[in-house]
């Protein structure tokens, strides 16, 4: 036997030498979730850790963050007044816009500052689109979706991120950011995100789940990966400058098959019953914690992700787990 792979395992030295994935603290984005009011910390039951917060704490809670290296934030309105046409996704003084403009002034660019594009959490009926005839409408929801992007620009986002999977709205945004003088701010889309039960505790975070029906007409159905190459193509023609692949865990797959027919960068988004999963199942002392998340991280990282978007991110970077 004159072939032994056990010889570059044998000490901690060589295998740290021969690490063909190595994860760094400048890919992971932290989402937040920000509501109206003030010196509110709310903590979300099915998302242990997690919480919702007020401008004002959410200031503070950043700067905590800053200091351990979280530097990229994803920011989702909650609370917001619900109407048929999400009208309060794209007012000028919207939870959203006001995190954005106090964030920046506080921390400039010391902070990335990203923002989720959708309209779930601001219809009545909780779909991310408008509906008419018992149906979410395409186009007229990408023109809202533009306003509520151009909102975020304005207020001073860094990058605005649509999660709403309506078709041509990567066109739609970059060409209204566009004609408004938003040329240089990117697009991060969620280009490749399933119709998926790993959302549920997010939906209960954001108040945001749909009052009826699901979200199959317009998120992909699972059993396809063809389809994923196809979306984040059609969004890279559209102008995305990152694409994004949601779930993550569960897709390793499609995050494989994305990073190889991109040469974009390719983010990953960790959702909720992800985190809330493993944190359940290590609070409860089954699971090594620290282990299971740093297992998981490396996955995304060999499967293909530049970029991860995880609940995790604040814990991995304050414990000092990379
Ligand atoms: C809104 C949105 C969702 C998530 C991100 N943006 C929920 C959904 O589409 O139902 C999910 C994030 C998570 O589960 O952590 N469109
Ligand atoms: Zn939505």
């Amino acid at each position: 036997m004159n072939i032994r792979p056990r010889r570059l395992r044998k000490q901690p030295i060589i295998r740290e030498m021969v690490a063909e994935t190595r994860l760094s603290k400048d890919m992971f984005i932290y989402p937040y979730f920000v509501t109206k009011g003030s010196g509110l910390i709310q903590s979300i039951e099915a998302m242990p850790g997690i919480h919702r917060f007020s401008v004002d704490t959410l200031i503070k809670d950043v700067e905590q963050g800053l200091k351990v290296g979280v530097n990229k934030v994803l920011l989702f309105g909650v609370g917001e007044e619900k109407s048929e046409d999400a009208s309060s996704a794209h007012h000028d003084h919207s939870v959203v816009a006001e995190a954005v403009r106090q964030l920046k002034k506080q921390f400039g660019s010391d902070l990335y500052v990203i923002t989720d594009v959708c309209l779930c959490a601001y219809t009545t009926h909780g779909h991310c689109g408008v509906i008419e005839n018992d149906y979410v409408q395409n186009d007229p929801s990408v023109d809202i979706l533009a306003k509520m992007a151009l909102t975020h620009a304005r207020a001073g986002a860094d990058m605005v991120a649509p999660s709403d999977m309506m078709d041509g709205r990567i066109a739609g945004l970059r060409s209204y950011l566009d004609d408004n003088g938003y040329q240089d701010t990117p697009i991060m889309s969620y280009a490749v995100k399933f119709a998926s039960a790993y959302y549920g505790p997010f939906r209960e975070a954001a108040d945001s789940a749909p009052g009826k029906g699901d979200r199959k007409s317009y998120q992909m159905d699972f059993r396809n990966g063809r389809e994923a190459i196809r979306e984040a193509a059609l969004d890279e023609m559209e102008g995305a400058d990152i694409v994004m692949v949601k779930p993550a865990l569960a897709y390793l797959d499609i995050i494989r098959d994305v990073r190889q027919q991109t040469e974009l960068p390719v983010a990953c988004y960790n959702v909720s019953a992800e985190y809330t999963m493993v944190k359940l199942a290590a609070s409860a002392g089954l699971i090594d914690g620290q282990r299971i998340i740093m297992e998981n991280m490396h996955a995304f990282a060999r499967a293909g992700a530049d970029i991860v978007i995880t609940y995790h991110a604040r814990e991995i970077l304050e414990q000092q787990w990379l």
